[in-house]
């Protein structure tokens, strides 16, 4: 008689009891967390906090040490992976402070990243369209395409040229790291659209949102909440938990 097959699924992501250090201090100490694809997730959490020391360690920067813990992505040991083999195995962090790179334009270096991201070379007669239905939905102009990376950008438009390397790439798992900070409510939404978007084109996108601000929220509803504090995620719970946030303070919301 054949046995009906079990099929545990594993979460996309998986933090286990995570200790993070930079040179001596201690800043993450044993941090839990699970991301179920398909699913938006927000981290909040007073300024200094941590929050910006997961995303970084989740994107392999060299600032910082591990010291215990694990981190499991798509049944993978993350943390013998380096910072690119993590972006191509599908993560995408969003930087606070983007690079600028005189010399590369916009298009040249999201072809590169596409290519890299897709494993095969695209034409730039094959790779423009795709650019173009990008930036029509980042709500970027055409000529920005010719622009070099970031130079010159102003803070709005180096948070929209990271959510056009979101949607170029189609990562599996968005974390972005105060994107909404600094922007007026159109540019949110544009943010809120894109990022709506991407989730409607491949349901499995998780997304890690973090952010001091329930304004994204609004925008962007997430499935759970989470409170990092002083290098620990604290209180976990539903969306509502924002609003206890927004009237209490993060010291009060639990
Ligand atoms: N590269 C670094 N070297 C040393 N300390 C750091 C570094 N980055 C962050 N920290 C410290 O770690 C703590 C957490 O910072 P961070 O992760 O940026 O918090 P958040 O994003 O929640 O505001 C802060 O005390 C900060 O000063
Ligand atoms: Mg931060």
């Amino acid at each position: 008689m054949l046995k009906k097959a079990s099929i545990i699924l594993a979460p996309m992501l998986e933090i286990t009891n995570l200790s993070v250090k930079s040179e001596d201090k201690l800043i993450l100490s044993s941090v839990n967390l699970k991301v179920e694809s398909g699913t938006v997730h927000a981290l909040m959490g007073p300024n200094g906090s941590g929050k910006s020391t997961l995303a970084q360690t989740l994107a392999g920067s060299p600032a910082f040490t591990v010291t215990a813990g694990s981190i499991v992505f798509k049944g993978e040991d993350l943390l013998i992976k380096s910072p690119e083999q993590r972006a191509n195995l599908g993560i995408f962090l969003s930087f606070q402070h983007p690079l600028e790179i005189p010399g590369l334009n916009v298009a040249s270096f999201l072809r590169m990243i596409y290519n890299r991201r897709v494993g095969q070379n695209t034409l730039p007669v094959k790779f423009k369209p795709i650019l173009e239905e990008k930036m029509t939905l980042a709500h970027m102009a055409p000529e920005f395409a010719q622009r070099y990376l970031n130079d010159g950008f102003s803070g709005g438009e180096k948070k929209r040229m990271e959510i056009l390397q979101m949607l170029v790439l189609e990562p599996d798992l968005v974390i972005l790291d105060e994107v909404d900070s600094g922007l007026d409510v159109d540019a949110l939404k544009d943010i809120a659209k894109a990022v709506m978007y991407l989730k409607e084109k491949k349901p499995q996108t998780a997304i890690l949102l973090i952010t001091h601000y329930a304004r994204i929220l609004n925008l962007i509803k997430p499935d759970l909440v989470h409170i990092m504090q002083k290098g620990a995620i604290t209180t976990s719970g539903d969306s509502s938990l924002v609003h206890t946030i927004e009237t209490s303070g993060f010291n009060n919301g639990k």
